[in-house]
């Protein structure tokens, strides 16, 4: 797709803080659908192993200081660790640029509080389905701006009512995974899925999705593969994967992955502070 000269973005200057794997995407994602390259900043952390990356992606050009980025971008992604977020804290962000953090689990209070600005949160599915167009992403709050611009990155918009439904989404975007180990040991999905439906209702549209973008596998390794690869130690999708290994019912390792996403929220939060009096 390629972009007019009256499109949304034609005024915009775009940089991404954190050209790690969701950074790195959407940086290539802009480009791929006609954003000038030009006119795309973005900044990592200094890893060689990143650095190589980025050479590969062809945006060695673009690597730019995160000062000049709050001072000239227009938009600003923030795609770190959430620990790497007290790094930012001197950084000149300003409430002219629209500030988005893709960072899970720390809130819009925390973010707020740790850059004095105005910040909007986004949630969305792995970097593997935004590159095969099949990504979903949640937003809040609500701001038309920022759909307009996920909706032209082919990004399927789920507007959150409240920012406490993050923690079901995030949980919705590991069903992949989630999916396959129930498929195989025979559980009763359906019945969960209208259960949390209940208490957030895009969850039945995510596990439609859920089920359109699962691979098809020539073999059992593959599949086991892939849930290995979706799994991040100490994350949300192990800890549904443990829960079901174990034996627990689709609908209890459901809420297992809901009740991490919280936990997970509550350490990113002294995490990205630095406050070790938190830490106990
Ligand atoms: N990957 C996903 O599936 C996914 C999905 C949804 C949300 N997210 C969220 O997206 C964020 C990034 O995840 P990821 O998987 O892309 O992690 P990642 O690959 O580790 O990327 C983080 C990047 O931030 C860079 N960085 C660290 N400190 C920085 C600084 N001061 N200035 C600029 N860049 C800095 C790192 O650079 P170095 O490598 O040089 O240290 C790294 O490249 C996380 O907060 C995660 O919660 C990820």
């Amino acid at each position: 797709m390629v972009l007019k000269s009256n499109d949304l973005l034609a005024n915009e200057t775009i940089g991404i803080i954190g050209a790690g794997f969701l950074g790195r995407t959407l940086a290539e994602t802009f480009i791929e659908h006609g954003f000038p390259k030009e006119k795309l900043m973005i900044s990592y952390g200094g890893k060689p192993s990143t650095f190589e990356s980025i050479k590969k992606a062809g945006l060695i050009g673009n690597i730019t200081d995160n000062k000049v980025i709050c001072q000239k971008s227009t938009i600003i992604f923030i795609a770190i660790k959430p620990q790497s977020l007290k790094e930012l804290k001197d950084l000149p962000f300003t409430n002219n640029s629209l500030v988005v953090s893709c960072m899970a689990g720390i809130s819009l209070a925390s973010m707020e509080g740790a850059l004095g600005i105005n910040v909007f949160r986004i949630m969305t599915s792995g970097p593997d389905t935004i590159k095969r167009k099949k990504g979903i992403v949640a937003v809040y709050p609500q701001n038309d701006t920022l759909i307009n611009i996920l909706s032209f990155l082919s990004l399927k918009v789920h507007e959150l009512q409240d920012e406490e439904s993050i923690h079901v989404f995030t949980v919705g975007v590991c069903l992949p995974a989630a999916l396959l180990i129930a498929n195989k040991k025979g559980l009763n999905i359906e019945n969960s899925i209208e259960i949390i439906g209940n208490e957030y209702s895009d969850f039945r549209e995510i596990y439609n999705w859920a089920k359109d973008v699962l691979p098809v596998f020539d073999s059992e390794r593959s599949q086991m593969s892939y849930i290995e690869h979706m799994s991040t130690k100490g994350g949300i999708t192990e800890a549904i994967v443990n829960s079901l290994n174990s034996g627990d019912t689709f609908l209890d390792s459901l809420r297992k992955g809901i009740a991490k996403s919280k936990e997970i929220s509550t350490f990113a939060r002294f995490a990205s502070t630095g406050d070790d009096k938190n830490n106990d």
